[in-house]
């Protein structure tokens, strides 16, 4: 089968190209070449970046949100329910779901308007608990345990209170951050947020 790409007459008085050093066709493609490699993979940084974004940011990210203006719980006596929009990043996804907390009375002279936000997830192994306006404590549903109007535990299998969460006041609006911690140890440790 004939050579393709044809050979190229000679030309009278040109010198043949040496079979060891390459001619100037031969350096040009080389060139060519090379330069399609590191453009190829110039180009392909964003898409890979595009691609990996996921897989090396914080994969869970969860952001301030809004329980409700301040005023709503100046002078509160007791625990008071909350259920708040909660938005998270879960890779690409943004995920938005309620979570239950408690705002509770709480004097300690700082800025966070008296009141301690509290998570309503039980310590020891998840459920949410209720306030019980008559015995003034929490009960958990699942397995028993109780903790003081202020969350401290009072009675297990739980082995810690109820947890509080980080809080802000922005605007006269109350803020928190959702967390949760983990369960059924003493130790309060956060997991994710
Ligand atoms: S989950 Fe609350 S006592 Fe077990």
């Amino acid at each position: 089968m004939a050579d393709w790409p044809p050979e190229r007459p000679q030309t009278p008085g040109e010198k043949p190209e040496h079979p060891d050093f390459p001619g100037r066709r031969s350096f040009l493609a080389l060139l060519l070449g090379v330069g399609t490699v590191i453009v190829g993979a110039l180009l392909s940084v964003p898409l890979f970046r595009f691609v990996l974004f996921p897989v090396f940011k914080s994969t869970t990210g969860t952001k301030w949100a809004t329980i409700g203006p301040i005023s709503k719980f100046e002078g509160i006596t007791g625990p008071v329910q909350a259920d708040v929009n909660v938005e998270q990043q879960d890779g690409w996804r943004e995920i938005y779901s309620q979570k239950s907390v408690f705002v509770i009375p709480w004097h300690d002279n700082s800025s966070n308007g008296n009141v301690r936000v509290l998570s309503a997830i039980c310590p020891h192994m998840g459920c949410l608990v209720h306030f019980n306006k008559d015995t003034n404590q929490f009960d958990c549903p699942c397995h028993g345990s109780i903790f003081a109007a202020d969350g401290a535990l009072v009675r297990g299998p739980a082995q810690r209170g109820l947890d509080p969460l980080p809080q802000k006041i922005v605007d006269g609006k109350l803020r928190m951050l959702f967390e949760y911690f983990r369960e059924g140890i003493k130790q309060r440790i956060v997991v994710s947020r």
